[in-house]
């Protein structure tokens, strides 16, 4: 594992404070409202750091008196450095947390994601963590924190472990990390929402990115299904078209009345040739919004 992809995240971690790590929402233009979008929560970020970061490593809060781990211990496919609680509390706030979801940290070192998820949002979490002292801590750490029925930790790979009931996967790994579980979270329940601290998803560009005083989030929806040739009807208006999709965005085929489109999750917005936009909702082979519905005659090959 190499660490030194690590030192900007540890730099990051190291200037991490619960007083500094604020976020403010941004008054966003009329087109950066985009519904598929959302508002982007920022700060501007500030890297011209510290330059001697153990100091500030060692004032991470962290462990209890059965286990103190030290941040940048080994671990299997990634060191353990702890996500700082601003860009937490603004990863579950994009991800807009509710008691209804299920919260997932794959690697959930000292729990402390899963934990705020529970104790500050009031949904479901679970830490999947290869280093069982890790675990033990996590669940220590839940109990004092009063969210001990709300979270549960395993000792487990992450490239192992099944986490498809998430409705929300946080992770805080590294890009190679991502790009090998992409797949799998692509294939994960449409809406399901996936944050990431510091790395993106290479061509998967985010739906959102975090910024906090201290460190960057990248935030995704994961896009339905809507590739294939659709038969339109858009009130009187009748014509078929290919949509081609490449994650979340739409692609239709020359000359088309549709050129381009987008996905968040099931929520779809196409927009016209002559300027206007469909908004609306994919379900299976339909297409549904306000005045207009396609159908999928064909599934792309
Ligand atoms: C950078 S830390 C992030 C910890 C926590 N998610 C957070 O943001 O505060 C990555 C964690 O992943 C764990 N880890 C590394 N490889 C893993 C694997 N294959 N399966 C499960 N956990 C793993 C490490 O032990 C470490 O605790």
């Amino acid at each position: 594992m190499a660490k030194q992809t690590y030192l900007a995240a540890l730099l990051l971690a190291a200037s991490a404070s619960p007083i500094m790590a604020q976020i403010r929402v941004i008054q966003t233009s009329p087109e950066m409202q985009d519904p598929l979008r959302g508002p982007i929560i920022s700060n501007p970020l500030k890297i011209d750091g510290p330059t001697d970061v153990m100091p500030l490593l060692k004032s991470q809060p962290a462990g209890d008196d059965r286990y103190q781990p030290q941040v940048g211990q080994d671990g299997k496919d990634v060191i353990w450095v702890p996500t700082p609680d601003g860009l937490i509390k603004a990863m579950l706030t994009v991800a807009q947390v509710t008691p209804r979801d299920m919260v997932v940290d794959l690697g959930s070192g000292d729990g402390r994601i899963a934990i705020a998820a529970a104790r500050d949002f009031g949904a479901r979490a679970h830490g999947i963590e290869y280093n069982p002292d890790m675990v033990m801590l996590a669940l220590r750490s839940a109990v004092k924190e009063g969210v001990g029925t709300k979270v549960t930790f395993e000792t487990a790979d992450i490239f192992q472990t099944d986490f498809s009931r998430a409705t929300v996967v946080t992770l805080y790994l590294l890009p190679s990390l991502n790009l090998k579980l992409r797949d799998t979270l692509l294939k994960m329940k449409p809406g399901t929402r996936i944050v990431s601290h510091a790395f993106d998803m290479a061509e998967w560009t985010p739906d959102q990115t975090i910024l906090t005083d201290d460190a960057t989030g990248f935030f995704w929806v994961v896009p339905a299904n809507a590739a294939g040739r659709w038969a339109f009807e858009i009130g009187n208006e009748r014509f078929v078209t290919t949509l081609t999709q490449r994650f979340q965005m739409l692609d239709a085929d020359q000359g088309s009345p549709i050129v381009d489109g987008r996905l968040r999750g099931t929520a779809i917005r196409l927009n016209r040739a002559n300027g206007s936009s469909l908004q609306g909702d994919v379900s299976g082979n339909m297409m549904v919004g306000p005045g207009w519905m396609a159908t999928r005659i064909r599934s792309a090959e």
